[in-house]
């Protein structure tokens, strides 16, 4: 009988971290989750969460005893600033037996990841998702209040990934053999346009949606109004307008790593439909 690990999930708030935590639970495994606020961690039962911040190290300590697998995130506090404490975390992290480390990419250049990468104690692997289909929960104020998403680069195609298969794929990685070395690319099953996305979350909650296609001038001002700082616009705009190669192709790892295909859109806006709900009359009588 495989042995209980105990396995410790930073980001565990978050959109992927969430996921993993999830995973790792379902498969049976001790899952303690890093927040720097308890009070707000809203985890399920069956999780022990505790305090730490990723930006000083040695807040890590009591977390990262007994543990021996690590989910690390490469960014803290606010617009993804890159952790610079990599070389500290790994070092404490060796110091509480932790085997197997894994690490979320964030798209860029990383000083944490290098240090995961550089370390030959652990077996670490590279989570290297493409487009969250849970970026779509963002057009869910604008599907119910007027019944329309409103994007630029409307034709762009996304292999675009379930988060719950970085979760299923973080989870094997952080708990199985033969992960160690890896970067593992991860995308959903197919390539959808944002007409797709827009037509399969409508069919989910049985309500049409407009699509209205902006331009990238309309759409610089709309996210400078939100807030976005320049360099985060000028990403999307690069993301959306010459989508990389690797983020319009579909791979196998979900299931070459899980043995289970990975989810498709539709599963993820039936699991959501109720996000996207309005009073709009129904597409079918
Ligand atoms: N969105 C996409 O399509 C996409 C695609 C590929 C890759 N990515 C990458 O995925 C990452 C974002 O992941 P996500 O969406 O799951 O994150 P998220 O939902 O924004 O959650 C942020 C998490 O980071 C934690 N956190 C922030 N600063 C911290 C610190 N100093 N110490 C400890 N924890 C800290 C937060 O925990 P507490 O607040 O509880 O402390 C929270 O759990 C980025 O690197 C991004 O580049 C995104």
């Amino acid at each position: 009988m495989t042995q209980t690990q105990r396995i410790l999930v930073t980001g565990a708030t978050g959109t992927v971290g969430r996921q993993v935590v999830a995973e790792l639970l379902a498969r049976g495994d001790a899952v303690r989750a890093l927040t720097r606020d308890p009070a707000r961690a809203a985890l399920p039962d069956g999780v022990e969460v505790v305090q730490g911040d990723l930006a000083e190290p040695d807040s890590l300590i009591p977390a990262l005893e007994g543990v021996t697998g690590l989910h690390l995130i490469t960014f803290g506090g606010a617009y993804f600033a890159p952790l610079e404490t990599g070389p500290r975390i790994l070092e404490l992290a060796r110091a509480a037996g932790v085997r197997r480390v894994t690490v979320l990419h964030g798209g860029g250049p990383s000083p944490l990841e290098d240090a995961v990468r550089a370390d030959d104690d652990v077996d670490w692997t590279v989570l290297m998702p493409v487009e969250f289909m849970a970026n779509c929960l963002e057009w869910a104020d604008g599907i119910v209040t007027s019944g329309e998403v409103r994007e630029p680069f409307v034709s762009r195609l996304s292999a675009m990934v379930h988060e719950g298969d970085i979760g299923a794929v973080a989870a094997v990685a952080l708990t199985e053999e033969g992960h160690g070395g890896q970067e593992y690319v991860i995308t959903g099953p197919e390539l959808l346009t944002v007409g797709d996305k827009v037509a399969t979350i409508a069919a989910a909650r049985d309500r049409e949606i407009a699509l209205v296609e902006l331009s990238e001038e309309h759409a610089i001002v709309r996210w400078r109004e939100a807030g976005h700082p320049e360099d985060v616009i000028g990403f999307l705009i690069q993301a959306y307008k010459n989508t990389p190669e690797v983020g319009r192709t579909v791979v196998d790892t979900v299931e070459k790593v899980t043995g289970y295909p990975a989810r498709t859109f539709a599963q993820w806006a039936a699991e959501h439909a109720d996000a996207f709900t309005a009073t709009a009359p129904a597409i079918k009588a």
